[in-house]
């Protein structure tokens, strides 16, 4: 099968190749998909799950890529739930061959139906990011109405699900970036910007919780951010400073039927919009995810028409 692999660390992201590899086989509880779209975070070329298995042995050349939407092929030894010809999307685990190929071999439980009206370019665009937004604000972050949360990189992969999941739980929130995605945060539903290049961070005053996606010295100066009782919750690391009065939380995310099919739905009612930039056939992918400018949204890998 197609597929883009990586073989070197040092490389970074030019180092990713299309290449021909094995077709995966399902092991117990897999399920074999057959990839229409195929989405790729950026940072996975410092994830050590990129370049090793569980057990900390080389596991390259690896494919990249951890999000997906296609449809199951084939069924491993004792996999129930899916069946044979039904649309998925989901999550692939960190430390096996992932989705930026035409086939890939995944545990079931990391998949959901995919509704017949939600395009596969669209079905891979959300598993990490919506995830991730959905973990931090009601697992984690414990968001009730009436809250305020400071939205890091509002109109990035990340930012803009939080601020459209928190605006939706009935939370005020505050959305950062850079100047020229003020517009989008708004429109993501951020009800105030601020510019992290020009604009105080302290001026935002107290919050309930803070989403970090950016880490560095904005982490260290969101901390001070958060209000007595309130959370700070990172998905770039543990947070250092920790919040006075507050908690912190760093995770990373899971894939989780129910909150995939949570976020299907909001999908196909126009209450969650996705933030892509960028669709590519596979032969481009090296290409496009590789770009020279600055990305405008996410980049969706087609690897089928
Ligand atoms: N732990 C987990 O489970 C988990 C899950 C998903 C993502 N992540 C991590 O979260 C981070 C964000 O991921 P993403 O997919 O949302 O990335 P993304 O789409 O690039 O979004 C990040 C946003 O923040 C902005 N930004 C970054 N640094 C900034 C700064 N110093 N000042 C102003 N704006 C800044 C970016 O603008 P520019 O594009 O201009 O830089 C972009 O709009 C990555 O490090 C990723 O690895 C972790």
């Amino acid at each position: 099968m197609k597929a883009i692999i990586v073989t070197d660390q040092a490389a970074g992201l030019a180092g990713m190749k299309l290449a021909e590899r094995p077709e995966p086989r399902a092991a117990i509880n897999d399920v074999i998909v057959r990839i229409h779209a195929s989405g790729f975070v950026p940072t996975e070329m410092d994830w050590p799950s990129t370049w090793t298995d569980r057990r900390g042995r080389d596991r390259t050349p690896s494919i990249p890529g951890h999000e997906l939407a296609g449809v199951v092929s084939a069924l491993g030894y004792g996999t129930t739930g899916l069946s044979i010809g039904q649309r998925v999307f989901g999550l692939a685990d960190w430390h096996r061959d992932g989705t930026l190929a035409e086939c890939v071999a995944i545990e079931a439980r990391n998949l959901a139906p995919l509704p017949g009206d939600v395009d596969f370019t669209v079905g891979a665009s959300l598993p990490i990011s919506g995830l991730t937004a959905w973990q931090g604000l009601f697992q984690h972050g414990r968001l009730q109405a009436g809250q305020s949360v400071l939205a890091h990189g509002a109109a990035g992969a990340v930012g803009s699900m939080v601020t459209q999941l928190a605006a939706e739980a009935g939370a005020y929130v505050i959305g950062t970036g850079r100047a020229a995605d003020r517009q989008k945060a708004l429109d993501f539903g951020a009800k105030e910007f601020v510019d992290l290049d020009k604009d105080a961070l302290s001026d935002v005053g107290g919050v309930d919780l803070v989403f970090d996606v950016i880490g560095g010295d904005i982490g260290k100066r969101s901390a001070r951010l958060v209000r007595t009782g309130g959370t700070l919750v990172s998905v770039v690391g543990p947070p250092v400073p920790r919040p006075e009065d507050g908690r912190a939380i760093d995770f990373v995310v899971e894939a989780d039927r129910a909150q995939l099919g949570e976020i299907a739905e909001r999908v196909r009612d126009g209450r969650l919009r996705t933030n892509i930039g960028t669709v590519a056939p596979i032969e481009e992918a090296v290409a496009a995810l590789n770009p020279t400018g600055r990305r405008k949204g996410k980049t969706i890998i087609r690897v089928r028409a």
